[in-house]
């Protein structure tokens, strides 16, 4: 597989986009400082099944809080770790409590802004963060 190179100078701030990866879907997602903050608090955090990511081996520059390279893009395998159905984007200001989300249509499991997994969900993991490098400020590179 060759590596997929993603511009992202038209993602604006607050947006997401999918992209395809080695026939995957990967959503990338352009996070405002208040959603950043959001990842952050703890209020959040509760209500996470695996916050740290614990139960996943992902890259090393993702096993931080924003998961990410860098902490305004989120880059995550957009394929749900229940049954492999497609979450759904609901931005921050659709969200019942203005916290963006992506939710599963099949059995209700819920992620976050940076792909961890809300407890009470099927989905027994986090989304993966996929292999990926930024080699200019508005250029992704998958693989
Ligand atoms: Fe997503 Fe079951 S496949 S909740």
């Amino acid at each position: 597989h060759l590596p997929v190179e993603i511009d992202l100078s038209k993602l604006a701030p607050g947006q997401q986009m999918t992209a395809v990866w080695q026939g995957k879907p990967i959503f990338i997602l352009r996070r405002t400082p208040e959603d950043l903050a959001k990842l952050q608090s703890p209020q959040l955090v509760d209500q996470l099944r695996d916050a740290g990511s614990d139960a996943l081996q992902q890259p090393a520059y993702a096993r931080n809080w924003h998961r990410s390279l860098v902490p305004e893009y989120g880059v995550y395998v957009g394929i749900c770790t229940h049954l492999g159905c497609v979450p759904a984007y609901t931005a921050p200001a659709a969200a019942p409590d203005q916290t963006g989300r992506y939710a599963c249509p099949c059995h209700g499991s819920q992620f976050d802004l940076a792909g961890r997994v809300f407890k009470g969900a099927p989905a027994p993991y986090n989304l993966p963060v996929p292999p990926h490098v930024m080699p200019t400020p508005t250029t992704l590179r998958l693989g």
